[in-house]
């Protein structure tokens, strides 16, 4: 490829402008006229998903074979960053293999609720374990010369109007909740893309946000890569771009690179920014088309998959073993219960589903393992239908058993993009299940397939419980591994398990109708809120059991290192993870009970100790201030508390810590419910004072950013009967137990982004004919729409001649 300079000077504007938008679903635009080539970005987040045929943003289309690795819930639960990184080699490897420029993940938002569709690609509830996994799958992505593009950047942490929303939070809840997990995965990882998200922060886009992407992402960060917008994400490309945005996803068409044209030619943004824009595209289109020239166009799809059941093995969650059931006694007669052991749920649903090659299943490799099996039965209906009769078939069953093991899990339209959870229970059939079984036979060990959370009122009816979360295509072996301790269990929840899904801190305020999505909560997400309200949980974050056990000693702090003796004193071989919160007691900055701020997995044969070292970083006792618009430290003494889950403190100390930074950013304000960390149901003016402005008004209006599920508000009998029928379509599906994810974008999609997701079929001008409609002007709309049409379809075939000419003299 020429070198940047001398593109520069040889493209029009009109080129330049158009390199900066996709030209297909997933391939970014070349002129070759100028040997600029076209590059390939995919999904995602757990496995590939090139389609190479029809293309789309939901995993509707078939993709070509990838391997499907657990999923980041699961991964992160191993709380081990080798382990990412070697995932993400593999995963940068396949793309490499594929000619694939662009991974699109990892996906790392925090976890607010335990009811967003995607927490499932999501690593944890906590910023710090986010940003470190985040940061090795991407060093490993990337040590294939590809790039990683970690997304939704940021504060994107629910599904419903997920183009539409604004995510209302005051600036400390933002820097150190949902931009930490970034900061780490930017500075420590160094992508050379980043993808931002759909929202709204604060009353502007994420994608066209100065504060986010020029101040903290460019300025702070050090971040020089490119953005790339989420698919049908850009509201105003221009804003965009003189912000920082690089690159329109996925084919907007010709209308926006006229609205960037037009932006230059009136003043509103400079060619200076498009340059730099262009600057960031073509260094990533000529470093990962070298990558690609050169690498290999084979996968080892033995060794990635033996690579998946390895992660699969040491990310499950042994969350009960009473009377030590696990591990399986080799003489034991062992039935195997639940449709999931046959037909396993192993990935989520939306953009991240990967077309494994090949997937295990329970039945099979158990039937394999040489153990005494007393026979499988499907037990419950998948969908949630009673069904007696299987139920009646497991119960005998279970009888003939020693031990049973129960495959219960979410399935598979449960956990979705574009989809929240409406609860956090298991379907009532299964837990029927689990309880018929158990009358029959107490020994009863429940395998737990889902890829977030879920209530446990039933817990007392097993004696072995293990979460395998979404585990890939190789889960099978990696459950039988931790079943009969072939592998001893290592893994720790990256995500507090509630009793109640209403205990939850966000849960008043999550997934309500309106604009706003109001993170009255603060700080206090997750175990932060669970411990400082002194609210019981049923498993808290940190948390899993082992074969083993292990002795903690001999505590040696100083404020930037936690140095302690590990032994493992028990009868198996065994991994440890170290985890290292801290807490100011004394604070007069309120802030949560604890946080993490380091761990470690530590790998010790039965017997034998260590020295276990981890780091404390810059991250360790700051705080945002506000009032000094910087991070600060209250000086004095900090509790150092070192444990084996965040309830199981096993060692602590303290260290004193000078002062950095202004004074308390809160003093004379009211702020009673943020001191105390009860949360729920902090009232407006308290959040306001947060805030430190009004709270935003939610309501909608009737312009380029009303969604197609709220066109029904509009004045428009067309859009009335449209709302009607679409409405009809998407509770149909969703009664039926398939949601149609096509309808449900729609539905939670901008009138913008019709725009922006045609391939150029439908210009911004035709998106403002539709508003005019809307609005009432039933006539004057419908004529616009219609002479827009003609117009575009002109224009751009015009356009598209003058993009495949030359260069400067071609100048638009
Ligand atoms: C998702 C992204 C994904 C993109 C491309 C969007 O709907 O939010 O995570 O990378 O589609 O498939």
């Amino acid at each position: 490829m020429p070198d940047t300079k001398t593109l520069l000077q040889q493209l029009s504007l009109e080129q330049k402008c158009a390199l900066l938008s996709g030209a297909a679903t997933f391939q970014t635009r070349g002129l070759p006229q100028f040997g600029i080539p076209a590059i390939w970005l995919s999904d995602g987040p757990h496995g590939l998903r090139k389609q190479a045929g029809p293309a789309d943003h939901l995993g509707q289309n078939p993709s070509e074979p990838a391997t499907c690795f657990p999923t980041a819930s699961a991964v992160a639960s191993s709380w081990n960053e080798a382990l990412g990184e070697e995932i993400g080699r593999a995963l940068g490897e396949e793309a490499a293999a594929q000619q694939v420029a662009v991974v699109l993940g990892p996906g790392l938002n925090t976890k607010r609720s335990p009811l967003c569709g995607r927490n499932f690609e999501y690593f944890s509830e906590d910023p710090y374990l986010s940003g470190k996994m985040a940061a090795a799958y991407i060093r490993g992505i990337q040590a294939n010369g590809v790039a990683a593009c970690p997304k939704h950047f940021a504060a994107n942490n629910q599904e419903l109007r997920r183009m539409a929303t604004d995510s209302i939070l005051d600036e400390r809840t933002l820097r150190e909740l949902y931009l930490t997990n970034f900061e780490i995965a930017v500075t420590e990882g160094k992508p050379q893309t980043i993808m931002t998200s759909y929202n709204m922060v604060n009353g502007v886009y994420a994608n066209e946000n100065a504060h986010l992407l020029k101040e903290i992402l460019r300025d702070d960060w050090g971040f020089d890569g490119a953005v790339i917008t989420d698919w049908g994400g850009s509201n105003d490309h221009a804003l965009g771009v003189k912000n920082g945005s690089t690159l329109e996803m996925p084919a907007p068409g010709l209308d926006s690179v006229r609205e960037l044209v037009k932006a230059v030619q009136d003043g509103r943004i400079s060619e200076v920014d498009i340059n730099a824009r262009l600057e960031e595209l073509l260094a990533l289109v000529e470093s990962t088309t070298a990558a690609l020239e050169n690498a290999p166009r084979t996968i080892d799809w033995d060794a990635h998959h033996a690579l998946a059941r390895k992660a699969a093995a040491e990310s499950m969650v042994l969350l009960k073993n009473s009377g030590g059931i696990l591990p399986l006694d080799p003489a034991a007669k062992v039935a195997v219960i639940g449709d999931f052991a046959k037909t396993p749920r192993y990935q989520g649903a939306g953009s991240s589903l990967v077309n494994a090659p090949r997937v295990d299943s329970f039945a099979e490799v158990f039937e394999r393992s040489g153990l005494h099996s007393a026979g499988y039965a499907q037990g419950f209906d998948r969908g949630g239908k009673p069904d007696p009769a299987l139920q009646a078939e497991a119960v005998t069953l279970a009888g003939q058993a020693d031990v049973v093991l129960l495959f219960l899990g979410l399935d598979e339209v449960k956990e979705s993009e574009g989809l929240d959870r409406a609860d956090m229970k298991l379907a009532q059939n299964q837990i029927d299940l689990l309880l018929a079984v158990h009358r029959a036979n107490p020994h009863v060990v429940v395998v737990l397939s889902c890829g977030s959370a879920v209530e446990t009122p039933w817990a007392s009816h097993c004696q072995g419980l293990v979460w395998a979360g979404l585990s890939g295509q190789a889960g099978a072996g990696a459950v039988l591994d931790v079943l009969t301790g072939k592998v001893n269990p290592g893994g720790k929840l990256a995500e507090t398990w509630p009793l109640h899904c209403e205990d939850n801190p966000s849960y008043k305020n999550f997934g309500k109708d309106g604009r706003n999505v109001e993170y009255r909560e603060g700080l206090y997400v997750g175990y932060r809120y669970y411990q400082t309200a002194e609210v019981p949980v049923a498993y808290p974050f940190g948390y899993g059991l082992s074969y083993t056990n292990f002795a903690y000693s001999d505590l040696h702090l100083t404020p930037r290192s936690v140095t302690l003796t590990l032994a493992n004193t028990g009868a198996f071989d065994g991994d440890e993870v170290v985890e290292v919160y801290i807490a100011k007691p004394d604070a007069k900055v309120f802030r949560p009970a604890q946080e993490l701020k380091g761990f470690a997995r530590v790998h010790l044969k039965a017997g034998e100790t260590c020295t276990v070292t981890i780091p404390l970083d810059d991250k360790a006792y700051r705080y945002w201030n506000e009032t000094a618009d910087a991070w600060a430290t209250e000086g004095g003494s900090y509790t150092v508390r070192v444990g084996a889950s965040s309830a199981d403190i096993r060692l602590e100390g303290t260290v004193t810590v000078p002062p950095a930074g202004g004074a308390d950013p809160y003093a004379g304000l009211a702020l009673p419910h943020y001191h105390s960390g009860q949360v729920q149901d902090v009232p407006d003016a308290e959040f306001a004072a947060l805030l430190g402005r009004p709270i935003p008004n939610p309501k909608i209006s009737i312009d380029r950013n009303m969604t197609l599920g709220e066109i029904g508000h509009g004045r428009s009998p067309l859009g009335w009967l449209i709302h009607v029928i679409h409405k009809h379509l998407l509770d149909k599906s969703l009664q039926n137990g398939t949601p149609d994810l096509n309808l449900l974008f729609n539905y939670n999609m901008p009138l913008r982004a019709i725009a922006k997701m045609t391939g150029g079929m439908v210009s911004m001008g035709m998106v403002d004919g539709l508003v005019m409609e809307l609005k009432g002007f039933w006539i004057i709309g419908i004529v616009r729409v219609i002479v827009e049409l003609i117009r575009n379809m002109t224009r751009n075939a015009a356009m598209e001649k003058r993009l495949q000419a030359g260069g400067k003299e071609n100048r638009a």
